[in-house]
């Protein structure tokens, strides 16, 4: 399973690419605003930091300016994934960015009709917003599975990547779904490793080592 990080912060992406454990980056335009610098500068150096896909989003609402935009936004690097509301020009934008071969992810995806016809455009990821979902009291993993059986049912090669993650379940539920991505927020990939028995388990041990004298002294 990929895991991205969520961000358009590049201190955020080096620590958690520093943990040997993330295989891209997603942006959105909320992110780059928040960053305060110029979008296509982040762009840039976020896909020098890391090997993998990073998604950086279209503005446009029509589909020759997400054209525009997003052949663009190829250019700026060659791990870019046009990022394209799936909406009807998004799946108009979809379908010509494949034939141009290049990479995207489909996303504000509410709906597994939403997802099917951006398979069908030939969209690269298909994100389901799984915590707004959830927020509004749907079943965001619902979404996940129907879109893995439909993808599944007509062997489509778009990648399934799970975005609006919340807590660690999400993750896990992802994982178990067969999600083939998921994209977090840093503090949720943090929360992948923290549980208060390690924590416990852990002083527990240095605690008891401490106890043995000269522990590490050479065997002879
Ligand atoms: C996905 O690619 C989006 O950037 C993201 O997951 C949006 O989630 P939010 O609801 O945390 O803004």
């Amino acid at each position: 399973m990929e895991l991205f990080l969520d961000t358009a912060q590049v201190d955020e992406i080096r620590e958690a690419r520093d943990w040997g454990v993330l295989d891209g980056v997603t942006t959105n335009p909320s992110h780059v605003a928040a960053s305060g610098r110029p979008f296509l500068e982040v762009v840039r150096e976020i896909c020098a930091l890391v090997d993998g896909p990073v998604s950086a989003e279209v503005t446009a609402t029509l589909a020759d300016e997400m054209m525009e935009q997003g052949r663009l936004l190829s250019r700026v690097a060659p791990n870019v994934v046009v990022k394209v509301p799936a909406t009807r020009e998004g799946i108009k934008a979809i379908r010509q960015f494949s034939d141009e071969g290049i990479s995207t992810n489909a996303t504000l995806v509410f709906t597994p009709a939403q997802a099917l016809l951006a398979a069908k455009a030939g969209a690269t990821y298909v994100s389901p917003f799984v915590g707004r979902l959830d927020a509004i009291q749907h079943h965001g993993m619902e979404l996940v599975e129907q879109i893995r059986r439909i993808h599944d049912n007509y062997s489509f090669p778009t990648k399934l990547l799970v975005a609006a993650v919340r807590h660690p379940d999400h993750v896990v539920e992802a994982a178990l779904i067969g999600a083939d991505a998921a994209t977090l927020r840093l503090d949720v990939l943090r929360s992948l490793y923290e549980h208060p028995l390690v924590n416990i388990g852990l002083q527990q041990f240095l605690d008891d080592w401490a106890r043995i004298p000269n522990a590490f002294r050479r065997y002879e």
